[in-house]
């Protein structure tokens, strides 16, 4: 079947001959003995007026029953149009129905409420904002790969199951093929060495720590994929399943790393800005008010950097009534990281050097033997975007490390092992890629730019 892609249709000259399909917006009958079917096939974010004649053989039979939803396939000549709203329309010489959507489709209405939307997951992406979400999401996707390919980053896809808990937090979905109802038993204990793999293992939360080894031999490599956390949170920000980048970085330190991230996001804004004007222009007038405006003046401007001493300051200053306590030591809340980003810097800053017990223990440690050579990029609108760090390169720091920490020596000898053979100093960081999706299209809810959001509770349609 040959058909024309509506955003194609739309810039090609009046006078072609056209076959597209898609699915029907609306349908308006004029008493002129026409009907006006609007016809969006997800291309792009206009949709196409069709102009069928009463005179086609099958106007009344099924022309007429055309309702919201309904997929068709039409050829005809494309002409200009005397409508305000569009330069061309597709005079039909043809209509196929090939799908007639009864008058139970849910989407009947022009603006229903995401919650709503959630719930009609598999019918959704037909709206005009999911519509967009899904466009928006793949150039996102593209100029990640660009923006890397460019710089000789090279792209290791970092394995899903794993047996590391690369951020120690334990917030980790088992992987197993034992039985849940009849587990072998050892010695009162569970025998995992019966289990698929002889020992327990995950899906990964984050690609890092396999990263590195591949940094460490290719200089620059980044993974882009999916990771799964078991948090139980329910906020708008966290989704169980979801994409991150991970770029890794040989002779690379933190004010290297800092710098990347800056030069990336920059990069991913102009990105959308050139290739997704209508779609950001939907969301800057339904969305969030100014959004274009926003993302070009991020697109120009110096990120702020601030340590995490300096933030606990800035806080306490503040002396705005948080709901949790700020002082010295203790992990910065949202609340904490919006109040910077929004309030006090108001655009993105980036934190560093935290201190060690809040953070993970690959994070190199500073001088003063208190804080890490960590770094965490906060936005308005979303708080954390990024999380990296400076790798712990030196031997003995890190193995005193995960020996205080808890960590088996022996679960992680290869780990240890890039540090005993041709350590250098190298850095990294993960990028949340639905936040950055929120952050770029304004939506307040994670779980609307995700196609499938995975949350406690939630992993169907
Ligand atoms: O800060 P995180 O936990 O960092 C890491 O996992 C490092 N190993 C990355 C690295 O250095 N290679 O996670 C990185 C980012 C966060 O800043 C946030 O944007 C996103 O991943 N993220 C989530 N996004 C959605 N839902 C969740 N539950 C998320 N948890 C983290
Ligand atoms: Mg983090």
């Amino acid at each position: 079947m040959k058909r024309a892609l509506i955003k194609h249709v739309l810039s090609s000259p009046a006078g072609e001959s056209i076959t597209t399909g898609g699915w029907v917006r609306t349908r308006r009958d004029s008493r002129g003995g026409f009907s006006f079917v609007e016809l969006n096939d997800g291309s792009c974010f206009a949709s196409l007026q069709v102009v069928v004649d009463a005179k086609l053989e099958n106007y009344e039979s099924e022309v007429l029953h055309l309702s919201t939803g309904s997929s068709v396939l039409v050829e005809g000549i494309l002409q200009s149009s005397p409508g305000e709203k569009q330069a061309t329309e597709l005079h039909a010489r043809r209509v196929q129905v090939l799908g007639l959507a009864p008058d139970d489709y849910p989407l009947q209405k022009k603006r229903h409420s995401f919650e709503f939307l959630r719930s009609q997951a598999h019918l959704r992406a037909r709206t005009n904002t999911f519509g967009a979400i899904g466009r928006l999401r793949s150039q996102v996707s593209f100029a990640i790969h660009s923006f890397f390919q460019e710089r000789d980053f090279c792209f290791i896809p970092t394995p899903i199951i794993t047996a590391s808990d690369c951020e120690g937090a334990g917030h980790l979905f088992r992987v197993t093929t034992l039985e849940l109802e009849n587990l072998p038993r050892e010695n009162g204990r569970v025998a995992y060495e019966r289990d698929f793999f002889g020992e327990p293992v995950y899906l990964s939360v984050s690609g890092q720590l396999e990263g590195e080894t591949q940094a460490l031999a290719l200089s620059n490599i980044y993974t882009f994929g999916p990771t799964f956390r078991a948090e139980n949170s329910n906020t708008s920000r966290h989704l169980a399943e979801f994409w991150m980048v991970e770029p890794e970085m040989a002779f690379y330190q933190l004010e290297d790393d800092a710098r990347l991230a800056e030069e990336f996001l920059k990069c991913i804004f102009r990105h959308v800005l050139d290739r997704c004007g209508e779609d950001l222009k939907f969301f800057d007038q339904w969305i969030e008010k100014g959004l274009i405006k926003r993302l070009e003046v991020l697109a120009e401007h110096d990120f702020e950097m601030l340590s995490y001493s300096d933030a606990i300051d800035i806080l306490k200053k503040s002396k705005k009534p948080f709901e949790f306590p700020v002082e010295w030591g203790r992990d910065l809340q949202s609340e904490h990281e919006r109040f910077l980003t929004e309030e006090h810097v108001k655009g993105p800053v980036i934190v560093t050097d935290y201190p060690t017990e809040i953070k993970a223990f690959y994070m190199r440690l500073n001088d003063d033997g208190r804080t890490v050579r960590a770094m965490d990029v906060l936005v308005p609108g979303v708080g954390e975007i990024i999380g990296g760090s400076e790798r712990e390169e030196r031997f003995d720091v890190l193995k005193e490390r995960m020996l205080k920490q808890g960590l088996s020596l022996e679960d992680y000898q290869w780990y240890l092992d890039l540090r005993r053979f041709g350590s250098v100093p190298h850095s990294g960081f993960g990028l949340g890629f639905e936040r950055l999706v929120q952050f770029v299209s304004g939506m307040e809810n994670i779980r609307d730019v995700s196609p499938f959001p995975r949350t406690p509770g939630h992993a169907g349609f």
